[in-house]
């Protein structure tokens, strides 16, 4: 089929004014390689495919789908966050199930980075989008499609230091998805 004069396609004007967007702590490019390192090894044990490696993070909220006009308003309410920076230990492995995921977290959970997501949420209040309302289990996704979780949870533990947080946009790409810092925020 030949292309539109502009380009587009009927239904593809609504996928544009979009973003698929979420809240996320951004590790290092060094935690990023530890963490897939954990997760090749783990691959070995319980199959399923990784994360690449310059897509591993940790997601705060998940926003969905957000119009771009918008973005600006979401930057305000990010913007008036006053948090407090973390050190967090990543020591272990878990499966989830019911959706295939093997993810590695932290044994205890910070209180600066819980108060970061209630502050986030709270702020969103305003923008009037529909939020997990679960509580939030602060997961490090490292492999899909897996069938059975690992033998020892336990994992040689990685540093990891959240001095900001950041806006990302998910958008898919030839080899899945690729994820892009939007905008960053400085944690205190
Ligand atoms: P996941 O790794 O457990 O799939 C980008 O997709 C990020 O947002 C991932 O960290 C993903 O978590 C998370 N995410 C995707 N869809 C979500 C949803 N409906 N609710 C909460 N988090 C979601």
């Amino acid at each position: 089929m030949k292309a539109e004069s502009d380009g587009t396609r009927p239904g593809m004007a609504a996928a544009a004014d979009t973003a698929r967007l979420f809240f996320a702590a951004w590790p290092s490019p060094e935690v990023q390689r530890a963490l897939h390192a954990v997760a090749q090894r783990a691959r070995r044990e319980c199959g399923g495919r990784p994360v690449a490696e310059p897509n591993i993070h940790l997601t705060l909220i998940f926003l969905g789908e957000v119009e771009r006009a918008r973005l600006r308003e979401l930057e305000a309410i990010a913007g008036e966050i006053n948090g407090s920076a973390c050190d967090l230990v990543v020591e272990h492995l878990a499966y989830w199930r019911h959706n295939g995921i093997l993810w590695a977290g932290v044994d205890r959970c910070p209180d600066a980075l819980r108060e970061l997501v209630e502050a986030l949420s709270a702020g969103l209040l305003t923008f009037r989008l529909r939020l997990d309302d679960r509580p939030y289990v602060p997961h490090i996704t490292l492999l899909r499609k897996v069938r059975r979780g690992p033998a020892v949870a336990a994992i040689p533990a990685i540093a990891w230091p959240v001095h900001d947080f950041a806006l990302i946009e998910s958008a898919p790409s030839a080899g899945g998805r690729t994820y892009s810092v939007l905008r960053s925020w400085p944690l205190s």
